[in-house]
């Protein structure tokens, strides 16, 4: 089996992880369904993928509990990815960036308990709170991992300076940044720094929420309580500018009798061997697609067309 190494903790995964956060959070509320989400939990380290991500964030806490009711008695089998310092909080649940220590350490006690384990493999400060000094968020992530509560330490969407800063108080084992064929902004700065320092870099919404998959023609749209509702790069205008993009993509799948999501994800590990794509999908038949892409080969050429597609039209956020 194909692995790779999550910095300097020695952890080692599959190539391609699961994101669990439209299990339970996100996209579409009426296709969430707990059952058939413990069916791809369960399935996922058959089929080689042992990285699974969630957070506190995701559900209102739902996400985490499901984890944990889907691996009890399997902990060993899987690497339980999480996250601390966004919470949802008020009456609409709206997530609140809190990054004190004291939440931190709190957060983390929480996260043990609804995902059953007496460990995290994988603690990750979901967002910097700018009322709260980087350093400080992550000296409590440090005394985590030095009281054995947690295995490796992690950050998310952090600058080069703050990924800097906090490296040099305790190492970084895993970066995690939104990273795909759409999405790129990473690659002069944090990018490099990860492959240089052996930091792993998982790449979030490696399928672009979906839209690199070639599922979304022009005239998608999305109901109320989806988030890419609200985003710029999901309006009618900006789906149908982007349709260029999953043109090529579609094109080298039907070359290799894939699909365009098993070539955004094959892409991605081209990227570096640091890079650890964690696709989101509620769907077994999607995880098994999914996690086929590891051993799917994109030619040097297709690769450099990859490389080359242009910048997308709309904001991510
Ligand atoms: N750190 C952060 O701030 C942050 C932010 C966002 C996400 N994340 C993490 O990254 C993970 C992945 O991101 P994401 O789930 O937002 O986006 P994504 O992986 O880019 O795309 C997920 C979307 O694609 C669909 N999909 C999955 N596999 C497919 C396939 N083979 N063919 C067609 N459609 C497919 C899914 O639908 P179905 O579920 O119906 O299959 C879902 O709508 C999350 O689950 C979460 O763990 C982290």
């Amino acid at each position: 089996m194909q692995t790779r190494v999550l910095g300097s903790s020695g952890i080692t995964v599959g190539p391609i992880g699961l994101g669990c956060m439209g299990m339970s959070y996100a996209y579409d509320k009426a296709e969430q369904d707990d059952a058939r989400s413990t069916a791809v939990l369960q399935e996922a380290p058959s089929l080689g993928v042992t990285l699974i991500d969630t957070a506190p964030a995701y559900g209102v806490y739902r996400n985490e509990s499901l984890i944990g009711a889907a691996y009890e008695g399997r902990r060993d089998e899987v690497v339980l990815a999480t996250k601390c310092g966004l919470y949802p909080e008020g009456p609409d649940n709206a997530l609140i960036r809190d990054g004190r220590p004291e939440t931190i350490i709190a957060g983390c006690d929480d996260s043990l308990r609804r995902l059953r384990v007496d460990v995290i493999d994988v603690f990750q400060l979901h967002r910097v709170d700018e009322n709260v000094p980087v350093e400080e968020s992550w000296g409590a992530l440090a005394e985590l991992k030095a009281a054995g509560k947690v295995r490796a330490i992690g950050i998310s969407e952090a600058t080069i300076d703050q990924v800097r800063a906090v490296h040099a108080i305790s190492p970084i084992d895993v970066i995690q940044s939104e990273l795909s064929l759409w999405t790129r902004q990473w690659v002069n700065d944090v990018l490099p720094w990860s492959s240089e320092n052996g930091v792993a870099f998982l790449s979030y919404c490696p399928l672009g929420r979906g839209f690199l998959t070639g599922s979304m023609p022009v005239g998608t749209t999305f109901d109320k309580g989806d988030l890419r509702a609200r985003s710029p790069r999901f309006t009618v205008e900006a789906i149908e500018a982007n349709q260029a993009i999953v043109d090529v993509v579609r094109e080298i799948a039907e070359a290799h009798d894939a699909t365009s999501a098993q070539v955004a994800l094959a892409w991605l590990l081209t990227v570096g061997p640091n890079v650890i794509p964690i696709p989101g999908t509620k769907r077994p038949e999607r995880l098994r697609e999914n996690a086929a892409a590891a051993d799917l080969v994109l030619t040097a050429s297709e690769v450099q067309r990859l490389n080359d597609l242009p910048a997308p039209a709309g904001e991510r956020y």
